[in-house]
C-alpha cells in the first residue's frame, strides 16, 4: 500500500524524501508526490505513474526546504491521476496530508463538506482529512486530535503546516507508522526501510496516537492528548539489508538468501546443547501451555499457505487439532474461541489489516495470541503475548520467498517445542532438529543447480496462457504456492490443485502441451500423484516435476525434472518450492516484466 516518508531536519529535504520514496518503491504504487515547507509556504510537487516522473519534475522545478512529506500511491479513493496523488491540501493551500488508508465514512463526510460550500479537488478521502483540519484552528498537532474522532476507517496520515516549518505531524488507526529519532533531525515513515540508512532508532506510534515531530524532539499523545512517554528502541537491521546486493532482482537476491535465513530461524530457537529447542523467552506460560487445547491459523496470501503446510506438522507432532483460515475469513465468521485456543497470526510484515483483525478478535475471544513474524517492533509483534520471529531479514520483493521458508521452518520449530511441553518427544524430534540444521545445504544444492535446466521450463510457462501446479498431502499447499509465484510476477494464469481432485473438473483443461507442474517429492502419496500425472500427460499435458534427482518413475512421465535433495518428509515443503520461486521469476524475467513490483500488488497489504 501507500509509502509515506516526513523529514525535519538542517538537509536539503527533496534528495531526502526522494530516497526515502525510492526505499518505498518495493510496496507497489501508481503514483507520487512530495510537500516541501518554505518559509511561507507549502510548494507541491505531485506526477502520474513510476517515481522517475516526480524526480523528473523535481528537477525541472527544484524546490528549497529543511521540512517536508513524501507519498507513493496505491489507488483506492480516485483513479491514479496526478489530481488524486498525494499530498493533498485544504482549501487554503496551507495544510498539506499524506495519507496510507481507507476512510469508511469517505461519502458522508464528503458530502458534508460539500455541502458546507467547499470545492473539492480531487476523488480522495485523503483531501477530506487535509479539509478538516483546514477548518479546525490552532496549532497543527492540536487540529489533528479535534479531527480524529471524526475519521471513521483506518488511516496513517502525515500533515504540514504553512504556518509550522520544522514540524511534521504523524497520527494513525491501523495502518503502520514509525518514527526515526536521529540527531538534530527526525523523520516518519510507513516502514522502517525507508529510514534505516539514516537512523536504526525508532518509535512505532501505536492507534489514536499524534506524533508531533521537530528537528530537536518527537512529542507524543494518545488521543485524549494526553503526553505519552516513550523511549526509542534500536532496530537489530543494517541498511545494507535493503540493498540489491549485486543481484539483478529482490527477489532473486532473496531466494539465495534463503540458506542463511533459515540456518538463523533454526539457531535462533534451538538450546546451547543445539539437540533441543528453547521457548523460553516466546511469552507461553506453562499453564496456557497446559490448557491448550486446539489451534487456529490466520494468515493471507503466501503465509497462508505456510499455514496449510503447518496443519500437517502441528497435527502430527502436537495431536492438537488445528484449523488454517484466511484472516479476512475469519474475522468475518464466527469462530469457536476459548482459553484452550491458540491463535497464530502468521505475517511476514506484521502489518496486514485482515490478519491484524483476526488476531485483535481472537485475542477478545479469550485465546492465547501468538504470532510469527519476521518484523520485530510491528503491530502484530506487539499485538501477540507470544512470538516467534523468523530471521529472514528485510524483505522487498513483493513475492515473497524467503519469509515463507522461514515461516516454516519456525512454525515446524513451535510444533516442536508444542510437542515437548505436551510430553511427547521422542526419536522423531532429534531427527527433525538434525534435519532442520542440515537444510541450508539442501537448499544451496538447489540453488547451485545448473540454470540451463530450468530454460525448458521456463519457455513453457512463459509461453501458456495457463498452467496447473499439482501437489498431494503436505506438498499440496506447495502446489498453491508455486502457482501464486508465477501469477503474482508473471501475469500468467496458474492453479494449484490437490492432484486427487484432477478427475473433479481442472482436468477439462488439460489439452496437447498444456502445462502441468507437480511437486513430486518422496512422500507416502507419491504413486497416487504418478498417477495423477499419467492421467493429464495421456491428455497431451507437459509435465515438469520438482522432484528427487534419482525419483523413480518421475522422470518416465515428466518432460523435465527440477532437482531436490531427498530431506525428511516433513521438511519437503521448504525444499520443493525453492525451484519453483526460481521458475516463476525466470518466466517473468524472459517476459521482461517488473519483478520486484509487479502491477496492481503491495508488499504489505494495510488495508482490508
Ligand atoms: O506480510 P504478510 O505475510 O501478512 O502478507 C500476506 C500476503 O499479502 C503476502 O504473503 C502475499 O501473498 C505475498 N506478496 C505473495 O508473494
Amino acid at each position: 500500500m501507500c509509502g509515506i516518508i516526513g523529514y525535519v531536519g538542517s538537509d536539503e529535504v527533496v534528495p531526502v524524501i526522494l530516497d526515502g520514496l525510492r526505499r518505498l518503491e518495493y510496496r507497489g504504487y501508481d503514483s507520487a508526490g512530495m510537500a516541501v515547507l518554505g518559509a511561507d509556504s507549502i510548494q507541491i510537487l505531485r506526477a502520474e505513474g513510476k517515481l522517475r516522473n516526480l524526480e523528473q519534475l523535481a528537477y525541472q522545478r527544484p524546490l528549497h526546504g529543511t521540512t517536508g512529506v513524501g507519498h507513493t500511491r496505491w489507488a483506492t479513493h480516485g483513479a491514479p491521476t496526478q489530481a488524486n496523488a498525494h499530498p493533498q491540501v485544504d482549501a487554503s493551500g496551507g495544510i498539506a496530508v499524506v495519507h496510507n488508508g481507507i476512510l469508511e465514512n469517505y461519502a458522508p463526510l464528503r458530502r458534508e463538506l460539500l455541502e458546507d460550500g467547499v470545492e473539492l479537488s480531487s476523488d480522495t478521502d485523503t483531501e477530506l482529512i487535509a479539509q478538516l483540519l483546514g477548518r479546525e484552528t490552532g496549532p497543527l498537532g492540536e487540529r489533528v486530535l479535534k479531527v480524529l474522532p471524526r475519521l471513521v476507517g483506518q488511516y496513517a496520515v502525515v500533515a504540514v503546516s504553512r504556518r509550522e516549518p520544522g514540524t511534521v505531524v504523524a497520527f494513525r488507526q491501523g495502518p503502520p507508522l514509525v518514527v526515526g529519532v536521529g540527531t538534530a533531525e527526525n523523520m516518519v515513515a510507513s516502514d522502517v526501510t525507508a529510514i534505516l540508512h539514516r537512523t536504526r532508532r525508532v518509535i512505532y506510534l501505536e492507534n489514536g496516537e499524534v506524533a508531533v515531530v521537530r528537528a530537536d524532539g518527537v512529542e507524543l499523545r494518545d488521543r485524549s492528548g494526553a503526553l505519552v512517554e516513550r523511549s526509542p528502541e534500536t532496530l537489530d537491521w543494517d541498511a545494507g539489508r535493503v540493498e540489491k546486493g549485486g543481484y539483478r532482482h529482490f527477489m532473486l537476491k532473496e531466494i539465495f538468501e534463503q540458506p542463511d535465513a533459515i540456518r538463523n530461524t533454526v539457531r535462533a530457537y534451538l538450546d546451547s546443547s543445539r539437540s533441543g529447542v528453547n521457548l523460553d523467552g516466546l511469552g507461553f506460560s506453562g499453564e496456557q501451555l497446559a490448557r491448550l487445547r486446539r489451534i487456529h491459523l490466520v494468515a493471507c496470501g503466501t503465509s497462508w499457505h505456510a499455514c496449510l503446510v503447518a496443519k500437517f506438522i502441528l497435527e502430527e507432532l502436537t495431536g492438537l487439532p488445528t484449523d488454517v483460515d484466511y484472516a479476512s475469513e475469519y474475522r468475518y465468521r464466527e469462530p469457536l474461541l476459548g482459553d484452550d485456543l491458540l491463535v497464530i497470526g502468521v505475517t511476514q510484515s506484521g502489518e496486514t489489516a485482515d490478519t491484524l483483525a483476526a488476531m485483535e478478535m481472537a485475542r477478545e475471544g479469550g485465546a492465547l495470541l501468538a504470532t510469527v513474524c519476521n518484523v520485530r517492533g510491528s503491530s502484530s509483534w506487539r499485538l501477540a503475548g507470544a512470538r516467534m520471529l523468523t530471521q529472514a531479514g528485510p524483505e522487498i520483493g513483493v513475492a515473497s520467498t524467503k519469509a515463507f521458508t522461514t515461516q516454516l521452518v519456525a512454525l515446524i520449530v513451535l510444533a516442536l517445542a508444542l510437542r515437548s511441553s505436551r510430553g511427547l518427544s521422542d526419536g522423531l524430534d532429534r531427527t527433525l532438529l538434525t534435519e532442520l540444521q542440515r537444510l541450508p545445504l539442501a537448499v544451496e544444492e538447489i540453488l547451485h543447480t545448473d540454470r540451463a535446466l530450468y530454460r525448458l521450463g521456463t519457455e513453457m510457462l512463459a509461453e501458456a496462457t495457463d498452467s496447473l501446479y499439482l501437489g498431494r498431502g503436505i506438498l499440496y499447499p506447495i502446489a498453491l504456492e508455486g502457482a501464486l509465484k508465477l501469477k503474482e510476477i508473471s501475469y500468467r494464469h496458474a492453479e494449484g490443485y490437490p492432484a486427487g481432485e484432477m478427475k473433479h473438473g481442472p482436468i477439462a483443461l488439460v489439452t496437447e502441451g498444456f502445462p502441468v507442474v507437480a511437486v513430486a517429492t518422496a512422500t507416502a502419496t507419491r504413486e497416487k500423484l504418478l498417477g495423477n500425472l499419467m492421467e493429464v500427460k495421456a491428455r497431451g499435458a507437459a509435465v515438469l516435476a520438482v522432484a528427487e534427482a534419482d525419483a523413480d518413475g518421475v522422470r518416465q512421465i515428466a518432460a523435465l525434472v527440477l532437482p531436490v535433495p531427498a530431506v525428511h518428509r516433513l521438511l519437503q515443503p521448504v525444499v520443493a518450492v525453492v525451484p519453483l520461486q526460481l521458475l516463476a521469476y525466470n518466466v517473468a524475467v524472459e517476459l521482461g516484466l517488473d519483478v520486484d513490483q509487479p502491477r496492481n500488488l503491495a508488499k504489505s497489504v494495510t488495508v482490508e
